[in-house]
């Protein structure tokens, strides 16, 4: 280790925030573990909101923080920017470097002039061009806002009329703002999804197992798109050579890329792909951080040091690390979110079930939690509560997971979950 680092501040409220927190506090290295802002769920919250970098790099710096930056706001805005220019430990992405989430069409361009697979593709700022390209395409359509949007600018259509909805609503209506004025159009891939991982240092990479994640809010993945209603990892339609495959053909080459044009990547990396039924995966899209629930079902399957492997990333010497390691079980997570997220949805609601005894495999990481002033926990965001279990099969792991969710109640309108997380069909 080249430094001991006995706080850690990670910027962020979410699920994944907290499994993040949760495995580095397992670390020897660390005493303290600081969430800024956290939830009713993590320890040591700071009350600093993550896009106020001034405050958060003063606590940074009063208690010699490394710092871990959980969600895409803060990066894309600069927070490691700023903290390195300050001379402030900081595990994440560049501003430049998280264009890779930030600017789908910078993304795809990448992608096409590098020969790494991705679906085919346009990008537009006029909305009647886009119309007009949509109106000439024989193939499904997938329309996606250029900036970011929560998770929820990507809008896949059954048929024409569904695309030209889409492009008035993100770039007419603009119900996502300025991650509108560019939307890029991209044929629809059918398949099997799976989120890919990795921890970069701008040159060398470690990589976590493959995940699946489910985005739409409804059972059979129908619904509007969420910021990700369960996971589990491994995912078994992956085999080992199609692994390896995805980390030589995109992986490596996007690192290798982004370094040679002098934007090397830090930070997690994750490829979000489609293995189609020839089994051959393709870009869908990059995100410049950890996935949520990703991290909730990978955390608890990491035997290695978290913080150690970070820390050597952030110093540019991944490669003095072996490969992780991680627990020969199957880990699933479900979300559990109030009920009409990702619409409208009330707050304030006590949940119960949260004391019971859970067996030591089942985790509960908190989302949008808060604590009343009476001490109870209360809903306090669409998504709530990520629950984890850890079994010898999936199989196993679900039936666990969901006598959990089943013991956990809130309020009139109540909770919500998928009934299907880790169930595929190939
Ligand atoms: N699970 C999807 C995401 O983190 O963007």
């Amino acid at each position: 280790m080249n430094q001991k680092w006995k706080n850690v501040l990670i910027v962020g409220g979410g699920g994944r925030e907290h499994a993040l927190g949760w495995k580095i506090s397992q670390s020897e290295l660390v005493e303290n573990v600081y969430y800024a802002p956290g939830n009713a769920g993590t320890l040591n919250n700071v009350p600093i909101q993550p896009n106020d970098f001034e405050k958060l790099a003063a606590f940074a710096r009063s208690k010699d923080c490394f710092t871990v930056v959980g969600p895409e706001a803060p990066i894309s805005l600069g927070i490691v920017d700023y903290f390195s220019a300050r001379d402030l430990a900081i595990f994440g992405p560049s501003s430049r470097a998280a264009k890779i989430e930030t600017s789908k069409s910078f993304a795809k361009e990448l992608l096409r002039s590098n020969g790494i697979p991705t679906p085919q593709f346009a990008s537009f700022t006029d909305h009647q061009d886009a119309i007009d390209y949509v109106l000439m395409q024989s193939h499904d359509l997938v329309i996606k806002a250029d900036g970011i949007a929560g998770g929820k600018g990507v809008i896949v259509c059954e048929n024409q009329g569904d695309a030209i909805n889409a492009i008035e609503e993100l770039m007419v209506k603009r119900i996502f703002g300025d991650a509108g004025d560019r939307i890029v159009i991209e044929e629809r891939i059918r398949g099997q999804e799976v989120s890919l991982i990795v921890l970069s240092d701008g040159s060398s990479i470690k990589t976590f197992p493959t995940c699946r994640d489910y985005k739409n809010i409804a059972d059979g993945d129908i619904g509007p798109n969420t910021g990700g209603m369960g996971s589990f990892s491994p995912v078994p339609y992956v085999s080992q050579d199609l692994e390896q495959q995805i980390i030589d053909d995109i992986i490596d080459r996007t690192v290798s890329t982004m370094k040679s044009h002098s934007v090397p990547f830090s930070g997690f990396l994750y490829a979000g792909l489609m293995i189609d039924n020839k089994g051959t995966a393709s870009v869908l899209e990059f995100n410049a951080r950890m996935g949520d629930p990703e991290s909730q079902s990978l955390m608890v399957r990491m035997d290695s040091d978290l913080l150690e492997y970070l820390s050597f990333a952030e110093s540019a010497k991944l490669d003095e690390l072996p490969p992780m390691q991680w627990k020969d079980q199957t880990s699933i997570c479900v979300v559990m979110a109030a009920r009409g997220y990702p619409s409208e949805y009330h707050k304030g609601q006590i949940i119960h079930g949260l004391k019971n005894e859970y067996s030591k495999d089942i985790n509960i990481f908190h989302s949008g939690t808060t604590q009343d002033s009476q001490g109870s926990i209360t809903t306090n965001g669409g998504r709530v509560l990520s629950l984890t279990s850890l079994a010898s099969n999936l199989g196993e792991a679900r039936q666990r997971v969901y006598e959990v969710a089943d013991k956990i109640t809130w309020g009139e309108n109540g909770q919500y979950f998928r009934k299907d997380i880790g169930t595929y069909s190939i």
